[in-house]
């Protein structure tokens, strides 16, 4: 996470006075008559990470006009973090609006859904020409588009930006990922760019594309984030089954948090399993019902995948897995009613079995990248965005929830090679080479002992699938042209065929 850039308190006041005609004292908030016209950008919604977001932006220099609903937030904030720079208070929308400088920069930061809608009806009347409203929150990218397209007509530019990181990473630089016109970009990319996080000095955020492309790749990164939890919590509970306590298990995320494996969920998970529950004195882990919840960005992944017929089974389990958790009358019924093996991996060697278990989770998830980056190029040939995937990778290295390690070699692989999927880059082939045989022999272990691994052996599924000579397929297409004359292809010759399956069975060309 980068550093936030020393604020420049006098070059802001300085802005502010000139516009107010006034001397402003640092860190006091301007009143909106006295800053008509001064503010860099505005955030209307000001909950944590609107908050934090306002934050940012003011703490990296630019004088920040803030709105929200109920006033008393905007005067809450001010109050607490208002010597952080230059906020600009206001408590109506028009007022709002009039202290923004042209092309006006207003982001949004309200809950994703209707929310959005009423703010940029009432915003609307407000606005001129070549104004930029962003969408911060986690929509839906067909709004997304639907926003964009009608805010067009009015001259308006409309940008849905996703922006990852939690609360902390909105306050501390988070990673934006914006879509919209190009030419919005140009006003409002640097302003985003600077309170992102960097690495190396590099922003992690850049254009992604047209109307719905920036929430598009937000929608995914979220499946990558829900598949790479699950890998995680199949670790764990392999390790578990395998006989380490808690906290060693602990030590071990630990462990691999410092090579191949680094990553911010690695770094959390080690974490939370180090918690103890004050009140029963056991892990915490232990003491939280087992059921996962989810806001949706998930399922939106698994739905768009379908639609586009992008195979994202890694991501798709992990929605599933979710569900299954969260439906304790169906694991109770069930629970009672099957047997099976007892869960029990006595692995001759522990700490080979470790490595082997790291070796899974290491695979899968680049296969939870490889299906995420190959839905995000197939959308982005279906909604023409041209979006470019080395840009992503680039720009998820930092700041947002799947940080990783890994991020760095699948941004220099997809920036050197063109690429139909990230398993054939060369590093991660060669890796996945290695890996392969303690990754087969984990699901081998956990199929055997019982432990379910719906993510290890899907990521498993979808790598043979890809590299079979020949799939079932063609016994599929045989099926089908037998009981709905559905046709088939043959591979050696064009065309289709079908065959008469209730006649004589001779084959005829369609
Ligand atoms: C982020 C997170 C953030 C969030 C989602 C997913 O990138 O900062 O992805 O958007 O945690 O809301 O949460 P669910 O697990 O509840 O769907």
């Amino acid at each position: 996470m980068s550093e936030p850039q020393p604020p420049q308190p006098a070059e802001q006041t300085a802005a502010a006075t000139a516009a107010a005609g006034r001397p402003t004292q640092e860190g006091t908030p301007v009143a909106p008559e006295q800053a008509v016209g001064a503010a860099q950008v505005g955030v209307i919604g000001l909950a944590v990470m609107g908050s934090n977001l306002a934050r940012n932006l003011a703490r990296h220099g630019h004088t920040v006009a803030l709105y929200n609903r109920t006033r008393a937030r905007t005067d809450a904030l001010v109050e607490e973090h208002g010597h952080e720079g230059t906020f600009v208070t206001t408590g109506e929308l028009d007022e709002f609006v009039g202290t923004l400088e042209r092309p006006r920069r207003v982001i949004i930061m309200v809950q994703a859904g209707a929310g959005t809608d009423a703010v940029i009806d009432a915003l609307l009347p407000h606005l001129e020409q070549g104004d930029i409203v962003v969408d911060g929150g986690n929509a839906h990218f067909e709004d997304t588009r639907r926003r964009e397209a009608r805010l067009r007509e009015h001259g308006l530019h409309f940008v849905g930006a996703g922006i990852s990181g939690g609360e902390v990473g909105a306050l501390e630089g988070p990673s934006i990922m914006p879509g919209g016109s190009r030419e919005s970009y140009e006003a409002l990319g640097p302003i985003l760019e600077d309170i992102s996080a960097k690495v190396d000095g590099e922003p992690c955020c850049a254009y992604m594309g047209p109307d719905g492309a920036g929430h598009f790749v937000k929608m995914v990164h979220n499946g990558i984030e829900y598949a790479d939890m699950q890998f995680i919590g199949e670790a764990y509970d392999l390790l578990r089954a395998a006989g380490l306590g808690t906290t060693d298990v602990a030590e071990v995320f630990r462990t691999w948090n410092t090579g191949d494996l680094e990553s911010y969920l690695i770094e959390i998970t080690a974490e939370v399993l180090e918690q103890v529950d004050a009140r029963t004195d056991r892990p915490l882990v232990d003491v939280i019902e087992d059921a996962a919840g989810q806001k949706g960005t998930g399922r939106w992944t698994v739905q768009s995948a379908l639609e586009l017929g992008v195979p994202v089974n890694t991501i798709g389990e992990s929605v599933f897995a979710r569900a299954t958790s969260s439906h304790p009358e169906l694991r109770e019924a069930a629970r009672q009613a099957l047997t099976g093996p007892d869960r029990t991996l006595e692995p001759a060697d522990r700490e080979q079995f470790v490595e082997q278990v790291r070796q899974a989770l290491w695979s899968a998830k680049v296969v939870a990248y490889a299906q995420g980056l190959d839905q995000i190029r197939t959308a982005s040939e279906a909604y023409g965005w041209d979006v470019d995937v080395a840009a992503v990778a680039r720009i998820w290295r930092d700041g947002c929830i799947i940080r990783a390690r890994l991020l760095e070699r699948i941004r220099s692989e997809y920036a050197a090679h063109q690429l139909v999927t990230l398993l054939e880059a060369p590093s991660v082939r060669e890796e996945l080479a290695r890996t392969q045989e303690g990754w087969r022999q984990v699901v081998a272990a956990a199929v055997t002992a019982g432990v379910p691994v719906p993510g290890f052996s899907a990521a498993l599924a979808y790598v043979d699938s890809l590299r079979a000579e020949r799939l079932p397929a063609a016994l599929v297409q045989g099926q089908r042209d037998y009981f709905g004359a559905h046709t088939y292809r043959r591979t050696d010759d064009e065309g289709s065929f079908h065959t008469l399956w209730s006649g004589d069975r001779s084959e005829v060309r369609v």
